[in-house]
């Protein structure tokens, strides 16, 4: 099955019937105003796209060679970079992780170890299946070096079970790039279900005090309810201005407009409901637009901001609008690297 078909099988089973009209009379009135971001951060931005990019091409039909050769141009563009485990399994999200010493992020003087953890979304009818359930389990997190999030805490069942297959993969590769390192960051990356099992993965990794850390999530679903949200928010400094080279603010998580994964899983329970973050690097820009310009990347604050995905979707219009392409696109065209190897089965 192909990513296509996994996104609208999505959209046709849950979106259709449980998106529920934005309320454009509500009025906030803490709305900050939507604002462009740092131009580093912007440039960042294509090459954490690049490595989440790069994660599709862990496939069942092809996979990264070592030290750092795929179908996405790896060695060219990150001569530096080397590949140090990545998994493909039914049960997990795939991906790969990568260490350099090189600054690929234009930081000022730095000689820090980059570590990559970078998650693909899933191709596959079980995980689709998976992933379109809404029902909830109950979240704890250590309570090692976070507080704890507290008895309410709720998120979704498919994706936790997700996360803790990919944890397991994970771990032990992780820590022992981890351990030891004073001058390091930590960078977790994923699109889609990807993105959603980043985010768990960050919570992790921060509670064991692996503090220098930044979470990219693009086209992320929504993942838990209110109580897990406002913690996770508050943990990962998502109302801390976006300051390049520092940690304060820790996630990032970017949106393309009428991205409709991004408002889903969508339930009507009161109590448990899907919650948005407060947290959201929107793309002001259309789906066939690949590369958005500095002005188009802005920090719309929060994700319930009436500006930005907010209002995207007052009513779905598959007729106008190109869910899926808006989905794939982000800084570049995502999940073709597999794709384009599948085709040769
Ligand atoms: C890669 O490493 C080599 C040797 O350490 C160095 O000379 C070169 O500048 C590095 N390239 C990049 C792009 O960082
Ligand atoms: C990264 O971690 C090290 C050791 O924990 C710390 O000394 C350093 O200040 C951190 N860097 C930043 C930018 O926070
Ligand atoms: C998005 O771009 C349009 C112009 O194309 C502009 O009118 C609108 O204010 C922008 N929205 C945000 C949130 O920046």
């Amino acid at each position: 099955m192909t990513l296509e078909l996994f996104v609208w099988l999505l959209l046709f089973n849950i979106g259709l019937c449980q998106i529920i009209p934005g309320d454009q009379s509500v009025v906030f009135s803490s709305l900050i105003d939507p604002e462009p971001l740092d131009e580093d951060i912007y440039r960042n931005m294509f090459t954490y796209a690049h490595l989440i990019d790069i994660s599709y091409c862990v496939s069942s039909t092809s996979h990264i060679d070592p030290p750092f050769k795929c179908d996405l141009n790896c060695e060219e563009r990150f001569p530096n970079v080397t590949l140090v485990h990545q998994w493909y399994f039914d049960d997990s999200v795939c991906g790969y992780i990568a260490v350099t010493h090189s600054n690929i992020f234009n930081y000022k003087a730095t000689s820090k170890k980059t570590i990559i953890v970078s998650l693909r979304g899933t191709r596959s009818l079980f995980d689709s299946y998976t992933d379109i359930k809404v029902d909830m389990v109950n979240y704890n997190n250590l309570g090692t070096k976070l507080r704890e999030c507290g008895t309410r805490c709720r998120v979704h069942r498919g994706f936790y079970r997700y996360y803790l297959n990919t944890l397991i993969q994970i771990d032990k590769v992780l820590r022992r790039e981890l351990d030891g390192e004073d001058d390091y960051e930590l960078l977790i990356l994923g699109h889609s279900l990807g993105g959603a099992i980043s985010l768990f993965l960050s919570l992790y990794y921060l509670d064991l005090g692996y503090n220098n850390m930044t979470v990219i999530t693009m086209g992320q679903p929504l993942v838990g309810n209110q109580p897990f949200v406002t913690w996770a928010d508050e943990v990962l400094g998502s109302s801390k201005p976006v300051v390049h080279g520092t940690f304060d603010r820790k996630f990032f998580r970017v949106i393309h407009k009428n991205d409709v994964v991004t408002t889903i899983p969508s339930n009507n329970n009161i109590i448990d409901s899907y919650t948005q973050f407060s947290n959201q690097i929107y793309l002001n820009c259309s789906a066939t637009e690949t590369v958005p310009t500095i002005d188009q990347v802005v920090d719309c604050h929060d994700g319930e901001n009436p500006l930005c995905i907010k209002k995207d979707f007052g009513k779905i219009d598959f007729f106008t609008h190109n869910y899926l392409q808006a989905h794939t696109t982000y800084f570049r065209s995502m999940g073709l690297c597999g794709i384009r190897n599948n085709v040769f089965m």
